[in-house]
């Protein structure tokens, strides 16, 4: 059973999908890695993430790999180097190439063929697994998702602004949403869920409770 969830950058999809396949003993996939991991190979071959015809060439020699926790591109741990800002902006602009989504899609189905997993991104219910039974959009408060990016990458000692945080997630949601190939979209038949004022525990015992109603009602 696949149970999708899209939305915006630092909506909290993240932590809510590692915590949901936690309490449901599903498979988890981080999909925005696999995009960063691409931008991250882009980058580090010198061309630019916007660059179709010079990406397309770089494709066929990138291998990714995600045991649990970590990324791996041609066998290197890049776990903590795709989290940097700059990638982070690659990654939306390799995402709106679509020799990458044609890459990367197929991945993803073979990596959610006949498990139980829990996938995010931004077209997981829409484009990659649009038969999933159990779909969630989850977003927030633009304002509020730019002060948990400041508070990341505080912790992990990168200096920012809130000010630039917001700019950043503003210009990162303009491009997720508005590419022609698979935009950011809100699955018609998603249950949408805003953490903006809600905790984590709150969130999580919500949408275990829909999956397990899901579950109940297939069997
Ligand atoms: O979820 P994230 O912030 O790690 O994703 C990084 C970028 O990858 C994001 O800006 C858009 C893109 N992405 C995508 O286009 N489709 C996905 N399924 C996941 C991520």
């Amino acid at each position: 059973m696949i149970v999708t969830i899209d939305g915006p950058a630092a909506s909290g999809k993240g932590t809510v999908a590692k915590g949901l396949a936690l309490r449901l003993g599903f498979a988890y996939l981080d999909t925005g890695a696999m995009y960063r991991a691409v931008a991250f190979a882009v980058l580090r071959a010198g061309k630019a993430c916007d660059d179709g015809a010079a990406i397309a060439c770089l494709l066929p020699d990138i291998h990714i790999e995600m045991p649990p926790d970590r990324v791996l591109l041609n066998g290197d741990d890049i776990s903590e180097a795709i989290r940097a800002p700059h990638v982070s902006q690659g990654a939306s602009k390799v995402a709106a190439v679509a020799a990458v989504r044609a890459f990367l899609v197929p991945q993803q189905r073979r990596i959610g063929s006949g498990r139980d997993m829990v996938t995010e991104g931004r077209d997981q219910g829409t484009v990659v697994f649009p038969d999933a039974p159990v779909k969630f959009y989850v977003t927030a408060d633009v304002r509020v998702r730019a002060e948990r990016r400041q508070k990341e990458l505080d912790m992990r000692g990168v200096a920012t602004t809130l000010e630039r945080e917001l700019a950043e997630l503003i210009e990162r949601d303009r491009r997720d949403s508005e590419r022609a190939d698979s935009p950011l979209r809100q699955p018609s038949d998603a249950k949408v869920i805003d953490t903006s004022h809600r905790t984590v525990e709150a969130v999580l015992d919500e949408m275990e409770g829909v999956v397990r109603r899901c579950k109940t009602d297939r069997a």
